[in-house]
């Protein structure tokens, strides 16, 4: 059966492929951007588990906007607007595909970084959107590129990720946050805030969000895959009220709702008197295991590359110093055969192209052990 046009026009998932290879066994892999397993919270849910056979309202069809106990806690803990409200999602890849749904015609311009999150690229991608790019620097997207593009162009969204940015790793600096928000309101561009790495900090201070300075034109999306764990598929979007009421039409026609099981047992862990905890374990971890594969590409691979320390979140940007003759595609399947995984940069790009020298590394996920056997056999193929 043929299918339908926009479909017939996406790229096969690079990720998704050398994800599905990398899983082979004695492959130490760098590509996915997976949580560390053995952090995830299981034991702080064990009681939710249990208790769950004494709540068959949680088992009967629900509301689509969410489980109504976690959405009163989230607008607590998230500090939410009064004018803005919350909708659950099934993870925040559905709350991208969801605004792309409700508010993207085929033609409308969006604005991403380039690099930027593939499947965000793949939702906008899906509903035709026109993607632009804006070039990031080390504290966040160039702004001087970016009030060009809307000056030029009648852009419709701009979407970012200021926190631990996927893939780079990068989080925006205090001022380019404001003029981010500056330029949005000035030229009614509406902002998509994706900030599933926001509670993954290990280093300085937590700042606000960009949609903290524009609120009212500004959409951000949250996620507990990587506080929580991925296979539960819990997100949430925050926005003006009136924005929800209409996703909250597109997610009921799309799945009528999120299951309430999880969001109850969600609930019961986001209040358990240890979850505070849990996350400075998951910091702590992640902290050590950023310095050790930082430490490790410094003492193995010298000047050959350029790779800069990140405050949070999974992952590390490596930039090849001399690319002469190489292509980092044909690299990274060199590498698999060699027993390691990495993302290329290239694939973080909408038309597929450019960032040749660069690679994504995730450091969240894999041992000690890993880490130092995995770089070392990296730099025998650098
Ligand atoms: C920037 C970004 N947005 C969204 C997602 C999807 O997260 P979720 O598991 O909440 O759907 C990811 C996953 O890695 C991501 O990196």
């Amino acid at each position: 059966m043929k299918t339908a046009r926009a479909v017939q026009n996406l790229k096969p998932s690079y990720i998704r492929e050398i994800l599905a290879s990398s899983q082979s066994d004695g492959v130490i892999s760098f590509a996915g951007g997976l949580p560390a397993t053995e952090s995830f919270p299981l034991g702080l849910m064990q009681q939710a588990f249990t208790d769950l056979t004494q709540h068959s309202e949680l088992f009967q069809y629900a509301q689509a906007q969410g489980y109504a106990p976690l959405l009163k806690q989230l607008r607590q803990s998230y500090e939410v607007f009064d004018s803005h409200d919350l909708l659950m999602t099934s993870g925040s890849q559905q709350g991208l595909d969801l605004i792309a749904r409700c508010y993207l015609n085929p033609g409308d311009k969006v604005v991403v970084e380039s690099p930027s999150y593939l499947g965000a690229l793949q939702v906008f991608q899906l509903a035709e959107a026109e993607l632009l790019t804006v070039p990031q620097l080390s504290d966040g997207p160039d702004l001087e590129k970016l009030q060009q593009l809307f000056e030029t162009q009648s852009v419709k969204y701009f979407y970012l990720i200021a926190d631990f940015h996927n893939p780079t790793g990068i989080s925006y600096s205090l001022e380019v946050r404001r003029g981010i928000a500056r330029l949005c309101q000035k030229f009614q561009v509406t902002i998509i805030e994706d900030a599933p790495y926001r509670e993954l900090r290990f280093r300085g201070e937590t700042l606000p969000l960009v949609s903290s300075f524009y609120p009212q034109g500004a959409i951000v999306l949250r996620s507990f895959s990587k506080i929580a764990c991925p296979g539960m598929r819990l997100g949430l979007i925050e926005a003006p009220r009136d924005w929800i009421q209409q996703l909250i039409k597109v997610k009921q026609i799309s799945d009528i709702h999120l299951n309430s099981v999880l969001q109850y047992v969600l609930l019961q862990l986001l209040t358990h008197p240890e979850f505070p905890g849990h996350l400075l374990t998951l910091r702590k971890l992640y902290r050590e295991r950023h310095d050790l594969m930082l430490g490790q590409i410094h003492a193995t691979m010298g000047d050959k590359v350029t790779v800069k320390p990140v405050s949070g979140g999974m992952f590390l940007w490596l930039t090849l110093n001399d690319v002469t003759g190489v292509d980092m595609m044909d690299l990274a399947d060199k590498a698999l055969k060699a027993g390691v995984a990495f993302v290329p940069g290239t694939v973080f790009t909408p038309q597929q192209n450019g960032l040749n020298a660069n690679c994504r590394l995730n450091f969240s996920h894999s041992s000690e052990e890993d880490i130092c056997t995995g770089i070392q056999r990296l730099n025998k193929i650098f």
